[in-house]
């Protein structure tokens, strides 16, 4: 098949990780026989710098005439004083919302060979397979902001329709799985919470009367996602808990270096981002876990581009480098040997070219 890839590497570790994934996304449609146009274009802190603009018409341009958007990161601490006028994470914002991807998936799985690299004992972490459903165009991230000399205001919103329609990603994706879903809120003290309750438990009884809905506070979650985090199928949540659980999550996994992400919206174009920052600390010393982002390409050749067998592929291929004992500084053992970013790339490249 052909299919038109904009590739933003945006800020700080960003490029580096994009590359390898990169690299791997061009064996993979060599290998099968698909034409990739990949195309690269200035997004975040790097474009602020160049166009005076996080999100140039260009690159929103590309993104838009593209059948999915490969992003790195964005943001670091030159664009992040507190009264920066551009913000890359604005531009981040701006583009999910221009390409109306309002689900976001963040699958979390423990990788045997990785039980160990989580702060959490192997016995808790053994076997967790989830995947969080969080919603990414709404709440309290796009409300109005208001900032006076004495108060600040922002304003958390949520209709009906896209509680409805997040919901349903949850339930068409939880048929698919274990058939279980946990929405998360805080029902207790916000109203956004009461309405996106009783939307959620409407939807799931009238359209997937066969899947388990259970709801939870989000405090409570923060603590069962430690206790007990095999328990979880799929996680159920507004924009700003995504946001902060997605992040508690990943140490089960063992870094969130490891960890991609897929934002769908009603078309088949996606937006693919590893759920990892810019991490200004190691940029340009080329020592970032190319993983999340590696594994994000998988979830594009699945979500956007329907290449399910592709997708796979890089799976297993990443699954064989880490059971052979690649590792970045990130996911380090002790007495293990730490891979720059590129060569953790070639390991993928490696078991993807000499398949198990
Ligand atoms: C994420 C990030 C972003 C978010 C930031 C960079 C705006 O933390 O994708 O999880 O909060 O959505
Ligand atoms: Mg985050």
């Amino acid at each position: 098949m052909k299919a038109r890839i904009a590739v933003l590497g945006g800020d700080g570790i960003g490029p580096e990780v994009v590359a390898e994934a990169v690299r791997v996304l061009q064996a993979v449609a060599q290998r099968h026989g698909h034409e990739l146009a990949l195309t690269p274009a200035l997004f975040g802190g790097a474009a602020i710098d160049a166009h005076g603009d996080g999100l140039p018409p260009a690159t929103l341009e590309l993104c838009r005439g593209a059948d999915a958007v490969l992003l790195g990161a964005i943001g670091g601490p030159r664009w992040s004083s507190p009264d920066a006028q551009l913000r890359p994470e604005t531009a981040l914002l701006r583009l999910r919302r221009e390409l109306g991807v309002y689900a976001n998936l963040r699958p979390v799985t423990v990788h045997a060979a990785l039980r160990n690299a989580s702060p959490l004992k192997a016995g808790v972490v053994d076997g967790v397979d989830f995947i969080f459903v969080r919603e990414l165009t709404g709440g309290i991230y796009f409300g109005e902001k208001r900032r006076s000399e004495t108060e600040a205001t922002d304003v958390c919103t949520y209709s009906v329709t896209e509680v409805e329609r997040i919901t349903r990603t949850a339930g068409a994706l939880a048929r698919a799985r274990r058939k279980r879903i946990v929405s998360i809120d805080k029902s207790n003290v916000l109203e956004t919470s009461r309405l996106w309750r009783a939307v959620a438990t409407r939807v799931v009884a009238e359209e997937f009367p066969d899947i388990a809905l259970e709801h939870m506070l989000v405090d409570a979650a923060a603590m069962h996602l430690i206790r007990r985090p095999r328990d979880f199928d799929v996680l159920l949540t507004e924009n700003m808990f995504g946001d902060i659980l997605t992040d508690e999550a990943s140490m089960l996994a063992g870094s969130l270096g490891v960890l991609p992400s897929a934002s769908l919206g009603a078309a088949s174009r996606g937006l693919y981002e590893p759920i990892h920052g810019s991490a200004p600390d190691i940029a340009g010393r080329g020592i970032a876990n190319p993983i999340g982002t590696i594994l994000s390409a998988a979830l594009l050749l699945r979500h956007s581009l329907g290449l399910e067998a592709e997708a796979v592929a890089i799976e297993a291929a990443v699954s064989t480098a880490l059971t052979d004992g690649a590792r970045t500084a990130d996911i380090l053992g002790p007495g293990e040997k730490a891979l720059t970013t590129r060569e953790m790339g070639q390991r993928v490249l490696d078991a993807l070219r000499d398949p198990r």
